[in-house]
């Protein structure tokens, strides 16, 4: 059976796109593949994070993620801290990646941009989430669309110590869904949907109540010419708005276009609405069912011990590889 590999950062609440271009994919996936989902705290320190609520946001993801579907019995869930192994692959990946392939990154260009105080983990971000994948044995690696440099580079670090210490590593494919790989902002339909977007309206969060959703998607920016159709070069507003219905109804995009051709963006918000608060209340249920449950902590326990055994096995390779510690004398 192949083997999946995934993460995301407890860095706030989650939105519909973290939903739509990853979670939602996960669920799907955890049928035929051995799946490693995780809740991936240490990249989340890259930047400065209030203690307290990183916790919060730790237990709240976990609980996010089964409440959307991820079943412990199938798919194996865990926080990274709770796997040291992860840091220590990350180091000796550090010791393979260029500083000037990292500083290449975009989204380290974007995060680091104008700000005095760069942390050095912005910088070497990538090498952890690289061994975050290559632990594993990872084949596929399913994510939203800006991941996907963050891939290529796993990808050619992999290649890198297969090449220059001995073949450990099983080099990963990155899987995006075919619509919804980059779900935008409402607000501003050429920028990302993001959790840490300072407009409230530009988002939806998954726990966001049945107002909230409708005033955000009422409030959502479209353009003048009136009609419900797919184009997203040219029409960024409304093609993002269709995306998500798609994602949240099945519908196809080409049914969604019949659907309400003659109609106003009045009608097909008011439908959005209630496609979104459909798909999103069961999901809220039982997250508020596992939240403060031991079921949670129980899921997770289990999970750390999971991959603690799996990943440690790496570890013995990748340090045989590279010659790290020591081979004991036999007397
Ligand atoms: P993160 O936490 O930013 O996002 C989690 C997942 O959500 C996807 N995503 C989106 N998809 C569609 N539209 C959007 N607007 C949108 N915003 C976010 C992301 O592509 C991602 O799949 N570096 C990763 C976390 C990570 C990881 C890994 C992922 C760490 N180690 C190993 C895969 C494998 C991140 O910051 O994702």
């Amino acid at each position: 059976m192949k083997t999946i590999f995934s993460g995301i950062q407890p860095s706030g609440t989650l939105t519909i796109g973290n939903y739509i271009g990853a979670m939602k994919q996960f669920v799907e996936l955890q049928d035929d593949y051995q799946c490693y989902f995780c809740i991936v705290d240490e990249h989340a320190i890259t930047v400065p994070q209030d203690r307290l609520k990183l916790r919060e946001n730790i237990r709240s993801l976990a609980a996010l993620y089964l409440a959307s579907g991820i079943n412990p019995e199938k798919s194996v869930l865990f926080i990274q801290s709770e796997v040291s192994a992860h840091t220590q692959l990350g180091w000796m990946l550090q010791c393979v990646a260029y500083i000037g392939e990292l500083e290449r990154m975009t989204q380290f260009k974007d995060k680091s941009k104008g700000k005095e105080a760069v942390s050095a983990g912005l910088l070497t971000y990538p090498p952890l989430m690289a061994a975050d994948i290559l632990l594993y044995n990872t084949d596929i690696v399913p994510v939203g669309n800006d991941q996907k440099q963050h891939l290529e580079l796993t990808r050619d670090l992999a290649e890198r110590f297969n090449r220059k210490y001995n073949d450990i590593f099983t080099i990963p494919e990155v899987r995006m869904p075919k619509v919804g790989a980059r779900i935008m902002s409402l607000q501003n339909p050429t920028k990302k949907m993001s959790k840490s977007d300072e407009n409230n309206k530009a988002s939806i969060f998954i726990l966001d109540d049945e107002k909230t959703v409708e005033k955000k998607i009422k409030s959502a920016v479209t353009d003048s010419v009136g009609t419900i159709k797919y184009d997203p070069e040219n029409r960024p507003g409304i093609s993002n708005l269709i995306t998500i219905y798609t994602s949240f109804s099945d519908e196809t995009i080409e049914s969604i276009e019949a659907k309400y051709e003659g109609k106003g963006y009045g009608a097909f918000k008011e439908d959005l609405a209630n496609v979104v608060i459909e798909g999103l209340s069961p999901i809220q249920e039982r997250y508020y069912e596992l939240i403060n449950s031991n079921e949670l902590d129980e899921v997770l326990d289990h999970g750390a011990e999971q991959a603690n055994f799996q990943a440690m096995k790496m570890i013995r390779k990748a340090k045989k590889a590279m010659g790290l510690g020591r081979v004991k004398k036999r007397k």
